[in-house]
């Protein structure tokens, strides 16, 4: 099975450093920890209130990190000039809502096909990879398809909340099933596979042994986790338990 990448999101590194004001916890040095750990990617989500990473965050992550920059949006011309301004390797659309506290589902890219498209080819034109975060819905796929983009982002928020709501019971099967059928489709149709949302120790292991998923991004359970042990920790358990996964998924696979 092919390699699972990790993008390790530290907005919520700048999250607590904006409770204060001043510059510390820097998100910058949290990137290049994560780098240290074994991330693959950083990502960073730039919202509209700047809540947590600010425009200033983005300049230094963008000339002072080694690892690719998945920079998440909002389709607004006040982000995609951001965008292009910086060109991070990926830019994953998101859907954004003032009042929400976070991501709360998939973007509605099947019944916003006419407003998305502009920003998908600008940013496609400027080498910057598109991503659309959305949820694991055939015709959210189709319209991704339809985008022409490359990449979509698996939301996860409803499979994880049902662990906790269930811990792996019928409503975590079924929404783990959604997940894996949407992957497949998305391998189907030729599009690369990424899933994040809410992921947590007890929660990576299936989501990394769908064989189509490529990618992880996972923000807040490691940050908080990072309290107890530290981020070169959190990541690095995070990693193992990723890659114990895919390994055992993919032995049984051959099996
Ligand atoms: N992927 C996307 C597109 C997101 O918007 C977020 C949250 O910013 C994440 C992944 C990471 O979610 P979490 O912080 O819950 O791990």
């Amino acid at each position: 099975m092919e390699y699972l990448r990790l993008g390790v999101n530290i907005d919520h590194v700048a999250t607590i450093r904006n409770a204060r004001g001043g510059g510390h916890p820097d998100p910058v040095r949290a990137a290049r920890q994560a780098a240290a750990a074994g991330a693959d990617g950083i990502t960073a989500h730039l919202r509209e209130d700047r809540r947590h990473i600010s425009d200033d965050d983005i300049s230094r992550l963008s000339e002072g990190i080694d690892l690719p920059l998945n920079l998440e949006m909002a389709a607004t011309e006040e982000m995609l000039q951001i965008a292009l301004r910086h060109r991070p390797h990926a830019g994953c659309i998101v859907p954004e809502k003032r009042q929400e506290v976070t991501t709360e589902g998939g973007l509605d890219a099947a019944g916003g096909l006419d407003e998305l498209r502009p920003y998908c080819e600008r940013l496609s034109e400027a080498g910057i990879r598109v991503s659309l975060f959305i949820d694991p819905d055939r015709a959210q796929l189709e319209a991704a398809k339809e985008l022409g983009v490359p990449v979509v982002e698996l939301h996860t928020g409803a499979y994880c909340a049902a662990f906790f709501a269930d811990r792996g019971g019928t409503r975590t099967k079924t929404e783990l099933a959604r997940i894996v059928s949407a992957a497949e489709m998305a391998g189907q149709l030729g599009l690369e596979c990424h899933a994040g949302h809410g992921l947590t120790f007890d929660t990576v292991g299936p989501v990394a042994a769908v064989p189509e998923v490529m990618e992880l991004n996972i923000g807040h359970f490691l940050v908080g986790e990072a309290i107890f042990c530290g981020l070169d920790s959190s990541i690095k358990r995070m990693r193992s338990l990723m890659d114990q996964a895919r390994a055992e998924a993919g032995g049984a696979r051959s099996a």
